[in-house]
C-alpha cells in the first residue's frame, strides 16, 4: 500500500462524492460549495473537465446513462458532457430559498438511489436519509444532523450510515428486496478507537472492509467487516471527505478533500495540497458501483 499522494492538484472548497464508472473508466466527483461536477479519465492526457450546476450539490451517482446528482434544490439527471439537467424530485427540505441541502448519497445494490440531507447549521437534528423510487422520496431515517458514510456490504446484507457529529457509524440489516434498513446497531465509535475527526464519506471494498474519511482528522481509517479498526492513512491536510475505489483493477483509492474551515495561513502555508484529489493503492479491489435504475 502506498501513502496518499496528489492525483489531481485542485483548490476545491468541499471536494466530495468520488464515484468510479467502471464501464467508462472515468472518475466523477463534486465540489459541493461551488456546485461543480468533475469528470476525469486517469491515465490519459486530459485534465478533468467540469460542469457548473448553478447551485451547491451534495453528491452524485451513476445513472443508466449520465449521472444522478443531488443538488440543493432537488435530484436531477445530468449529462456531464453538456451540463443539461432534468429534475427528478424536488428537495423536501429546501423551500423558499432556505432549508437543508442534500449531502452524502449512494446507489444501493438493486439500483435505488439513497441520499441524506445536512442541517443548515450542521448542528440540529433536522436532516433525514431518503430513498428515491421513481420520482418519490421516502424518509428512511430522520432526526439527523449530517447524513454521511452510506455504504453497503458486498453480500448486500448490511448498510452502513453515519450521523457525523455523533462520531459513530451504525450498521443496519439491509432488506434489499424491500429497500429497508432493519435492526440497527452501533458499529464503529471513533471515541472508542481514540480516532480524531468525524466519519464522513466511505466505501466498502470487495472483502467487506469499510474505508472512511475522517473529516477534521486528516486520515482515512479502515475497519474490517466486524467494525474492528485495522489501520489508518494520514493525508497532508485535515479534511478528507470521501473515498472511492477506481482504476482498471479498482485497487486505487481516490480521496476528495476540502479547504473549507481552513484559515488562509493553513490553506496556503500549512496544507498547500488541501482541496486536491488524492490517490493511494489499496490491497483489495473495490466493489463495482451500481447504476441507478429505479
Ligand atoms: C458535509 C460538510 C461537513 C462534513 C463533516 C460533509 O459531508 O458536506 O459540510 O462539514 O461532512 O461533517
Ligand atoms: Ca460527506
Amino acid at each position: 500500500m502506498s501513502a496518499p499522494t496528489v492525483a489531481v492538484a485542485l483548490d476545491m472548497s468541499l471536494g466530495e462524492s468520488p464515484v468510479w464508472d467502471a464501464a467508462n473508466a472515468c472518475l466523477h466527483w463534486v465540489d459541493i460549495n461551488r456546485g461543480l461536477v468533475y469528470s476525469w479519465q486517469p491515465g490519459g492526457d486530459d485534465a478533468p473537465s467540469s460542469v457548473a450546476l448553478g447551485e451547491p450539490l451534495g453528491c452524485l451517482a451513476l445513472g443508466a446513462t449520465g449521472l444522478i446528482v443531488a443538488a440543493r434544490s432537488g435530484i436531477y439527471r445530468l449529462d456531464p458532457g453538456s451540463g443539461v439537467k432534468a429534475l427528478i424530485a424536488a428537495n423536501p427540505e429546501w423551500r423558499d430559498e432556505s432549508g437543508n441541502r442534500f449531502n452524502d448519497g449512494r446507489c444501493d445494490p438493486l439500483g435505488r438511489f439513497w441520499v441524506g440531507t445536512i442541517d443548515a447549521a450542521e448542528a440540529l437534528p433536522s436532516a433525514s436519509l431518503y430513498r428515491l423510487d421513481g420520482e418519490r422520496l421516502t424518509a428512511m431515517r430522520s432526526a439527523l444532523a449530517i447524513s454521511n458514510g452510506l455504504a453497503f456490504s458486498p453480500d448486500g446484507r448490511f448498510a452502513y450510515h453515519a450521523d457525523s457529529p455523533t462520531r459513530q457509524v451504525w450498521r443496519y440489516a439491509f432488506d434489499a428486496e424491500r429497500g429497508t434498513l432493519e435492526s440497527g446497531e452501533l458499529w464503529i465509535d471513533l471515541a472508542r478507537h481514540d480516532l480524531p475527526g468525524v466519519p464522513d464519506g466511505a466505501a466498502v471494498d470487495s472483502h467487506g472492509d469499510y474505508w472512511c474519511a475522517l473529516y477534521g482528522g486528516g486520515q482515512i481509517a479502515r475497519f474490517d467487516r466486524h467494525g474492528a479498526f485495522l489501520e489508518s492513512h494520514a493525508l497532508p491536510c485535515p479534511h478528507p471527505t470521501m473515498v472511492a475505489f477506481g482504476g482498471a483493477d479498482r485497487k486505487t483509492l481516490y480521496i476528495t478533500t476540502a479547504t473549507q474551515h481552513l484559515s488562509d495561513e493553513e490553506k496556503h502555508h500549512q496544507w498547500p495540497s488541501a482541496g486536491s484529489l488524492f490517490a493511494m493503492s489499496a490491497p483489495n479491489p473495490g466493489q463495482v458501483e451500481p447504476r441507478v435504475t429505479r
